[in-house]
Parts: C-alpha cells; sequence; structure tokens
C-alpha cells in the first residue's frame, strides 16, 4: 500500500486526482491497465488509472465518490492510500503459497457430476481446501479482464441464520458451516451485463471446485434492489458500488449423491442455425 497526498480537480470534463510519482514504475506495471484500490480521505474506492502521457497517470473520480469526499468542483487537498489490485503483480513468494492441493476429478467429470447440494454435515471446511476454490473462482474469464468481483467467506452462524431467515430459498445457509458471497464491484465494471457475466463466471468456477473437493455447494440467487441485497452488502459493510450478486452455501454433503438432471440434448443445441 502507497500513502501519498494529492489534489482532487477539473481534468477537462472529468474529474480526477493527481497520482504524484509514477505507477508503471511504483507497480511494476510496465504496461497493461493499472486497476488500484484503497482509500481517499478515509472513503474507500477502486478504479483503474488513465494515462496522461510522460508517465502521468490520474484516477477518474465518479460522482459518487465525490459526493462522499464532499468535493464541490473546486481544487482540493486529499490523503490517499493505494494498492495495485493486478494479480500480474504478485510476487514469487506469493505464487508459492498457492496451496498444492489437487483434485482426483477429471474436469469434464467434475462438471458433469455437479448438483446443487443444500444438506450438510456440522463439519467445518478447511480453510486449505475453501483457497482452493476461492482460486477457481478468481481463474474465471471476465471482459478485458477487469476481474470485477470479490469473494466474502462467512462462517458466523448469527449471520448464516439471519440470511437464512430473510430469504426462503436461502434456508439451508442456517446449517451450512460457511457460505462464500460473490460481489460485483462497480467501480472497476461499468457495463452490469460484463459484471454479471464474469460474476456468474467465477461463481460457476466455485461450485465446480467445491463438487471436485468432495464438498457440495448449492448457487443463491441475489435479486438486484430487493431487501435481501440490502441484507447482506449492510452486513459485510460492502463499499459504494460494490453488490452482493451471488451467495454460494457450502459444507460436507449428506444428501445422497444426486445424479444431474438429464438433458435433452435435442432440444437444446443447435448447430449452424436454429
Ligand atoms: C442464478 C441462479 C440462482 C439460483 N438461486 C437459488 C436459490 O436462491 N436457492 C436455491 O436453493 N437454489 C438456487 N439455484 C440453484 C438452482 O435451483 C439449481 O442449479 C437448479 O435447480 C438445477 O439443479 P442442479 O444445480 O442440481 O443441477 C440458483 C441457480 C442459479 C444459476
Amino acid at each position: 500500500m502507497v500513502e501519498f497526498q494529492s489534489r482532487i480537480g477539473k481534468d477537462g470534463r472529468l474529474t480526477v486526482m493527481e497520482i504524484p510519482f509514477d505507477a508503471r514504475e511504483t507497480f511494476q506495471m510496465p504496461k497493461g491497465t493499472i486497476f488500484v484500490c484503497g482509500t481517499i480521505n478515509g472513503i474507500p474506492y477502486r478504479g483503474k488509472l488513465l494515462s496522461r502521457g510522460n508517465g502521468k497517470q490520474v484516477l477518474t473520480i465518479d460522482k459518487t465518490l465525490q459526493k462522499g469526499l464532499g468535493y464541490a468542483g473546486q481544487d482540493f487537498p486529499v490523503n490517499v492510500a493505494m494498492a495495485c489490485e493486478n494479480q500480474a503483480e504478485m510476487v514469487d513468494e506469493e505464487k508459492e503459497a498457492i496451496p498444492r492441493l489437487h483434485s482426483d476429478m477429471e474436469a469434464i467429470t467434475a462438471i458433469a457430476g455437479r448438483a446443487s447440494v443444500r444438506k450438510y454435515m456440522d463439519k467445518t471446511v478447511e480453510p486449505q481446501k475453501l483457497e482452493v476454490i476461492l482460486r477457481a473462482g478468481l481463474s474465471a474469464p471476465s471482459a478485458k479482464n477487469k476481474r470485477p468481483f470479490h469473494f466474502v467467506v462467512v462462517e458466523d452462524k448469527a449471520v448464516l441464520g439471519a440470511w437464512a431467515a430473510g430469504n426462503s430459498n436461502a434456508k439451508m445457509l442456517s446449517h451450512a458451516p460457511c457460505c462464500i458471497v460473490v460481489c460485483g464491484d462497480g467501480n472497476v465494471e461499468g457495463t452490469r451485463d460484463f459484471l454479471v457475466g464474469g460474476c456468474a463466471a467465477a461463481t460457476q468456477n466455485m461450485l465446480i471446485a467445491i463438487h471436485a473437493l468432495g464438498l457440495g455447494g448449492v448457487w443463491c440467487g441475489v435479486l438486484r434492489g430487493k431487501e435481501w441485497s440490502r441484507q447482506v452488502a449492510a452486513d459485510l459493510y460492502l463499499p459504494v458500488k460494490v453488490e452482493p450478486l451471488a451467495v454460494i452455501a457450502l459444507g460436507y454433503p449428506t444428501e445422497q449423491e444426486k445424479a444431474p438432471v438429464p438433458w435433452d440434448m435435442k432440444s437444446h443445441i443447435h448447430y449452424e442455425r436454429w
């Protein structure tokens, strides 16, 4: 995390914050988009740096953040904490730390054998397995590789119980040892279809990893603007423009392994034209 002082001001029609150092050098990002996050005057932000030539970079300050900061159009000094979010930045030791836990299940078998599991043993999911699942989520594709997803692991029984009570479709949370909330970051991906698509890809990757590790999980949908979405966002203290898009309940299954619902291939698959 880099801490510095800067100012917010107008740059044409944009409102921007100057980056008073060479961000490419500091974040070891010789090329590509630099995604950053941190706080400005204590308020969380997330975004990408825009190049202004000669090695200068700025961060766009959108209307919501301007409001949060109390920016009124005049030059505005700020205290900033900034970290680079690009995974490319990952240092060698971090790469080494990726758990070497593998599943013997072959990919196609895992995909074809996955089914929703809504009943779980009273048994904690090992942190090492959770990390493999989360990394499977991070391996998902996203438009322009913006990776607009954040995952929040929740094990607090009181929170899981309250969420189960708040949504009749998520009752299984009351006896799940944990859940993963997949959050979409609108600060990073402004196109909602892509935000939802990227988070859906991450959710499915995690469901397959859960199954491949001998665990079971289910995707609970989160409808935008509904009370449950607000409840989850508030309990997690999500920052501005970050919203819960899916909740994955998971644990060791007690249900007998279900055969996935069979498909009539002919009614859903088309070649060359409908
Ligand atoms: C977007 C989406 C939202 C879902 N929401 C819920 C939910 O709120 N509660 C639930 O029990 N299952 C939910 N599911 C799981 C589906 O019910 C399940 O995937 C479907 O019935 C097919 O069964 P399978 O997963 O066993 O193949 C959801 C699945 C998706 C993709």
